[in-house]
């Protein structure tokens, strides 16, 4: 496995694996790498002939008041994790060769990014955009995975792989969860066991709002206020929002159907997590 932490160099490198017709699979991250992370590597390790996944913690996408320096960081633990799947190239940029003096520009989805996340994160995703649009054309790749727990930043990246004609599939990868329903998260290393219990609340909630899809509630504000009963029930909680919403548009719908994306963002403590679930109509086989 090789380690690159040059922009030029990662670029001459992606450079020659394409001239050689090789295939290339990128799995953006900002490191602290966990089994979710891995399942997306391993995705991508079937998608292409090289996999690279870069590892940077993006300043560009936290507000001033958000966690970038206490983000967790193990860049050692990382490339063992990262080699047992078989990665190929760990792209390891510093800050300042990713942004260098001067550097001014934004890349920027107008619509998709005003819902759910975008209200509390302002600019959250133009720094993802960018970063990821800067990732795009230093590594080359033919293909990238993200996975769908971050199911906002999964469809704006796709849209702006559309808009600006990007030539990469992307590939959205399910959610991995802990045993006992947690969605797997680098933030979950900041939770107390005390506050790890309340976090439970978010994957109860979704799995509260199915439960009365399949009962018959299509009644999206009374779905959302027994979900907001249910996380309030925990301690330490804090509802950022509960959204029942279009899964292509993200804007809200006031009836469930087949399809309906049901996300939410709670602070546990001072840890804002975040989950979702695509609302399905009930298997009659099973
Ligand atoms: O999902 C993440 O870890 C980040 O937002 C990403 C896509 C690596 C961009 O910094």
């Amino acid at each position: 496995m090789e380690v690159i932490e040059s922009v030029r160099r990662m670029q001459e490198r992606a450079e020659a694996l394409r001239a050689q017709g090789k295939t290339i699979a990128l799995v953006p991250t900002m490191g602290y790498l966990h089994e979710a992370h891995l399942e997306l590597m391993r995705i991508g390790r079937r998608h292409a002939d090289t996999l690279i996944i870069s590892i940077f913690v993006n300043p560009i996408q936290f507000g001033p008041t958000e966690d970038f320096e206490r983000y967790p960081r193990d860049p050692e633990a990382d490339l063992k994790k990262a080699e047992s799947v078989g990665v190929d190239i760990v792209f390891m940029p510093g800050v300042e060769d990713m942004y260098p003096e001067g550097f001014q520009t934004t890349v920027s989805v107008r619509k998709l990014t005003k819902h759910l996340c975008g209200l509390s994160r302002p600019g959250h995703f133009d720094g993802v955009c960018t970063v990821v649009a800067k990732l795009f054309n230093i590594t080359k790749p033919h293909i990238a995975v993200f996975g769908q727990k971050d199911y906002q930043q999964l469809a704006v990246i796709s849209r702006m792989v559309m808009d600006l004609n990007m030539d990469i599939q992307i590939i959205g990868a399910p959610i991995i969860r802990e045993p006992d329903g947690l969605a797997m998260s680098s933030r979950n290393a900041y939770l107390s066991e005390k506050e790890r219990t309340s976090a439970l609340s978010l994957k109860k909630s979704l799995d509260l709002a199915q439960e009365m899809f399949w009962q018959g509630e299509r009644d999206a504000q009374k779905i959302r206020d027994e979900m907001v009963k249910l996380i309030q029930s925990y301690p330490d909680t804090e509802i950022d929002y509960v959204s029942i919403c279009d899964p292509i548009t993200l804007e809200e719908v006031s009836e469930l159907g087949d399809g309906t994306l049901v996300a939410l963002a709670v602070w546990i403590g001072r840890t804002r997590l975040i989950d979702n679930k695509v609302i399905e109509v009930q298997d009659t086989n099973s």
